[in-house]
Formats: C-alpha cells, structure tokens, sequence
C-alpha cells in the first residue's frame, strides 16, 4: 500500500477530500509549516499523525526543507501531496522527490501559474477556468499535468465566488488523481508519466458547465 504525507499551510479541504476518499494508499502523515493551519486538526480528527515544521526557525529553505525531507523519509513516505503549501520548494527537494510529489493549482495551466488566479482569469475576460493536478518539478508550476477540473465562468462570478467554484473541482481531480497513482494507472517511468500505459499527452479534463 502506498504511503502518502500531505503537506498543508492553512485550512485543507483539500487534505479532508483527500481523507473522505477513502484512497487505496494510507496517509501516513500530515506536515504542516503553520501551528495554526486548520488542516492539522483535520488529520489529527481523523487518527493522522502531524508534524509541525516551521519554517521561521530555519536559516534558510534548504535547512527547513531538509528537516521536512527527514520526516519524510522516517514515515517512509512513497507520494507527497501538497495541498495549499504555501512554501517554494528548494531544488534539492524537488529532485530527491521528483516523480513522487503532487500539487493543485487553481488555474488550467499553462495558464495564470503563481498567485491570484481568480482574479486574473476575471481580468482577462476568459471563458474558461478550473485546476490542475500535476507533478512538480524545479520551475513553479510547470511538471506534467495529469488531470484538470474545468469550468464556465459566469457573468456574475468575482474571485470569491470563482475560488469556491474552483474548489469543489479541486476536491472532486485531487482524490482521483493519486487514486490513479495508488493503483498503478498513472506511473511516472523513465520514459515519461504513463496514464493506464500511455504516455499522456493532455490532462485528463473534467468538466463541470
Ligand atoms: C487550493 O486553492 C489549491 O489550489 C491551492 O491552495 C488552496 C488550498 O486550499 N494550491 P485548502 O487548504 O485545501 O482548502
């Protein structure tokens, strides 16, 4: 069974759609950067270990995440899923889990990568806005997508209501998503990141008009 730790910053609906899932892999653990982030009472609710690792009392992010690297690694860690981290990532972590590290951004990227999505998407006039699960790599938001929740913006959304909409697709791929990888259906090889032994070319797209 594959072994999960969620890292989280603030509230973690996500991780709670993560938990409701009922996955296939067992969340081992939940490491949060915040002693006040919501998401550790979720998983301590749901019989999950945490682990706050602030990243104040570190001199620098390599320090910081070296200690997030160990804990991983003493819970014997195979996927990280980070839901609402609000860290970057040294490179140095990225690469030591490359391959095995997920994370959602609220935009249909390539598009709108970093903050304020919403807002932009609201901004630009575009017709279409939603998610995207996808692995993580070294430059922000750029690794293989695997899966995307798509929606129509309305005329009357504005970025509190686009955010909301956003989310209940967020909580409807995230689940999906690393069932897939529990399961073996998505598999990130040499040769590229494989869906059911295909390479994938686009994001698996869900729908929501
Ligand atoms: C989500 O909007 C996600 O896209 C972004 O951070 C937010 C986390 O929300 N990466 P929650 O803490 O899971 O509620």
């Amino acid at each position: 069974m594959i072994k999960i730790a969620v890292l989280v910053s603030g509230s973690g609906s996500n991780l709670q759609a993560l938990i409701d899932a009922n996955l296939s892999g067992q969340i081992v653990g939940v490491i949060s950067n915040k002693p006040e982030a919501y998401a550790l009472e979720r998983a301590a609710k749901a019989g999950i270990q945490t682990a706050v690792i602030e990243h104040k009392q570190y001199p620098n992010r390599e320090a910081f995440d070296d200690v997030m690297h160990q804990q991983l690694l003493d819970w014997d860690v195979d996927l990280v899923v980070l839901a609402g981290f609000m860290r970057i990532l040294s490179a140095k972590f990225v690469k030591a889990w490359e391959g095995k590290m997920l994370n959602i951004h609220p935009s249909l990227l390539p598009y709108y990568k970093g903050m304020h999505t919403h807002q932009r998407v609201l901004n630009t006039g575009d017709v279409l806005h939603g998610c995207t699960v996808h692995y993580v790599t070294a430059e922000l938001d750029a690794g293989q997508p695997l899966a995307q929740g798509v929606l129509k913006v309305n005329l009357h959304d504005n970025a509190t209501s686009l955010a909301n909409r956003v989310h209940v697709l967020e909580h409807l791929i995230y689940p999906q998503v690393v069932e897939w990888i529990c399961t073996g259906a998505v598999q990130h090889t040499e040769q590229g990141v494989l869906y059911r032994g295909q390479a994938i070319k686009e994001p698996v797209q869900f729908c929501r008009f």
